[in-house]
């Protein structure tokens, strides 16, 4: 399958004749590689209600009637603004057209602001491991690192792990190592870091760590394509 980063938490996954986009925030982000219009997609996965994980899906969903998946807040409220959309909640999972989605939990916030006043409830925030070809790729969202990674790992042996290094909103280098050593994936790609100067991180040295513990480090550049 084919992995495109798309800078912040926005990854970009083709598998077979499917496309799924994960927490599209390319909108306002000076780091993305590609417009919002110019994103093709089946499926849109959000971790969370954070404007920088929703970013664009209500507009990519319209436009290509991909299908948003997501908590059950989430999805209720993309839902009455009349988009397709599937709702799940932690320890649930389905089996879609192009693999398995199992909804895993993570620690943080999920008010969503629609530009008008207050934040709107969007329910709790989550993690994704998904099944695709065969092989787990999970995706942490925004959180701290818990001791139940170990248990994400041991239903779901890893092969590819998204994380969060950039800090203060989310895990740092040091909390990004210790997940490694719970999630103990094949293979690490680096997340929501740079896109401000609050998240800036040192990717060679969380490279440096994770092949310390036998992981192999993905820094990938927004645009950059992977396959594995
Ligand atoms: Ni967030
Ligand atoms: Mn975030």
């Amino acid at each position: 399958m084919k992995i495109t980063y798309l800078a912040h938490s926005c990854i970009h996954i083709e598998t077979g004749k499917h496309k799924l986009l994960i927490d599209p925030f390319i909108s306002g982000n000076a780091l993305a590689p590609v417009k919002a219009n110019d994103i093709d997609c089946n499926y849109i996965l959000l971790t969370h209600g954070h404007d920088d994980h929703v970013g664009d899906a209500a507009d990519i969903a319209r436009r290509t009637g991909a299908t948003i998946i997501a908590n059950y807040e989430i999805a209720t409220y993309f839902g009455a603004h009349g988009l397709a959309t599937h709702g799940m909640y932690h320890g649930g999972k389905w089996d879609f057209p192009f693999g398995r989605v199992k909804m895993v939990i993570a620690h943080h916030g999920s008010g969503y602001s629609d530009g008008n006043g207050p934040l709107i409830y969007m329910g709790n925030p989550a993690g994704f491991v998904l099944t695709l070809e065969g092989r787990n790729i999970y995706h942490a969202g925004d959180t701290c690192v818990f001791l139940d990674m170990e248990l994400i790992a041991r239903m779901n042996p890893l092969e590819l792990a998204f994380l969060p290094i950039g800090d203060n909103f989310t895990m740092g280098l040091e909390e990004a190592t210790e997940a490694l050593r719970l999630l103990r994936p094949k293979k690490v790609v680096p997340v929501h870091y740079d896109t401000w100067d609050l998240i800036k991180a040192d990717t060679a040295a969380f490279a440096a760590s994770a092949a310390y513990l036998n992981v192999e480090a993905a820094v990938m550049k927004p645009g950059q394509v992977i396959e594995i």
